[in-house]
């Protein structure tokens, strides 16, 4: 197992359900109730795991070996895209399922978790790639799949400071 694995898969599977949504009658609201519930405690799981194991890790790489190289700006960029998805999660709520409204703010989702997911494996993706050894790498993914796991239910969403984030994972 491979951490970078993980959460590539993960995406894969955001953007599958992205796919499906849009392919469901906007008539069929109970078909996409459904799909939107699970996809949405994907995404709120999947930026918990992030947060509580990814990034961390990803802010200990930057300050030991490639400060020049990734500044930290990288991970307040992925608390606060977070943030962005929980914010555009919660708003699909607001709207009627299968109504224009929230079939333009299901795209929003889909647009702001689609630009961070680009971003992310571009930039803490390849880091790990290069600079975190196999094992260390299997193990994380071993305690991100623990994690999904035992929240598979979903969890609370709530947005993170980036600031204090910094301040307290580093
Ligand atoms: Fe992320
Ligand atoms: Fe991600």
């Amino acid at each position: 197992m491979d951490i970078t694995e993980v959460i590539l898969n993960d995406h894969h599977e955001q953007r599958r359900m992205f796919g499906m949504l849009e392919e469901i009658s906007p008539d069929d609201a109970e078909a996409l109730g459904s799909v939107w519930k699970r996809l949405r405690i994907l995404l709120e799981v999947h930026a918990a795991a992030e947060e509580k194991l990814f990034y961390p890790r990803l802010l200990k790489l930057q300050k030991d070996r490639i400060a020049q190289e990734s500044p930290d700006e990288e991970t307040e960029d992925a608390v606060h895209d977070h943030n962005e998805i929980r914010d555009a999660v919660a708003a699909v709520d607001e709207h009627p399922v299968g109504s224009v409204e929230w079939l333009r703010a299901v795209a929003e989702v889909n647009e702001v978790n689609g630009d961070h997911m680009a971003e992310e494996e571009r930039q803490g993706l390849t880091d790990f790639r290069r600079h975190v050894d196999r094992e260390e790498r299997h193990a994380m993914a071993v305690a991100f799949a623990a994690f999904e796991a035992e929240h598979a239910g979903g969890i609370p969403a709530h947005d993170v400071d980036p600031q204090q984030y910094l301040r307290e994972n580093s």
